[in-house]
């Protein structure tokens, strides 16, 4: 007898999307400890109209869902929601897998917006990295998991002020 075929419940793309400092911080006392001009409007650019994945301390961090798109908020805490205003763009995940398969039922778009936790678990399964490097070497306590650059290819990236923007793409060698 063959085994039954696991259900197709993966997204069709995940792709990780981080603001990351030269010393690898990206975060400090649960904020981002910089303000960069125009790296808000790209991350607006990118997930507008699209999926969010985000652990529940970045989701508390930023207070709200962010309008035009619908947030998939990874938490163990079972009685943990959204204020009720909020409730309708949040959806609630009980671990990164299942916020993975409710956010591909939304749009196939998927982009995971950190922080270091939910960042560390997606790493291994994204199709796709959206880097912000930030030209600076804040103090911090929070950190972008190391990256196994032999797999990911730079396939653009794009000067700022203080900052650039690059996308990877997992190598095919
Ligand atoms: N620079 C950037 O681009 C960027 C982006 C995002 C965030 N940040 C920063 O990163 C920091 C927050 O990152 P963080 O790593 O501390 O927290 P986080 O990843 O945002 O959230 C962690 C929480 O997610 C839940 N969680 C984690 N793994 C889980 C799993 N396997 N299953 C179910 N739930 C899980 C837990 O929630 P419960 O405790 O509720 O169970 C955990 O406490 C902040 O400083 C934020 O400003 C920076």
């Amino acid at each position: 007898m063959t085994a039954a075929a696991e259900p197709m419940t993966g997204p069709a793309t995940v792709t990780l999307i981080a603001a990351v400092a030269r010393n690898g911080v990206i975060g400090r006392d649960g904020e981002i400890p910089w303000r960069l001009v125009g790296e808000q409007a790209r991350l607006k650019a990118l997930t507008m109209g699209h999926v969010l994945v985000m652990g529940r301390l970045t989701y508390e961090s930023i207070g709200r869902p962010l309008p035009g798109r619908t947030t998939v908020v990874v938490t163990r805490q079972p009685g943990w929601r959204p204020s009720p205003q909020h409730a309708q763009a949040v959806l609630v995940a009980s671990s990164v897998e299942q916020a993975l398969a409710l956010a591909a039922d939304v749009d196939p778009q998927v982009f995971v917006l950190g922080g270091a936790q939910i960042y560390a678990a997606t790493l291994p399964g994204a199709d796709a990295l959206e880097m912000s490097w930030v030209e600076a070497d804040p103090e911090g306590d929070t950190f972008f998991p190391e990256v196994p650059w032999e797999c990911w290819v730079e396939v653009s990236r794009e000067p700022h002020q203080g900052w650039s923007a690059a996308r990877y793409e997992r190598s095919r060698k």
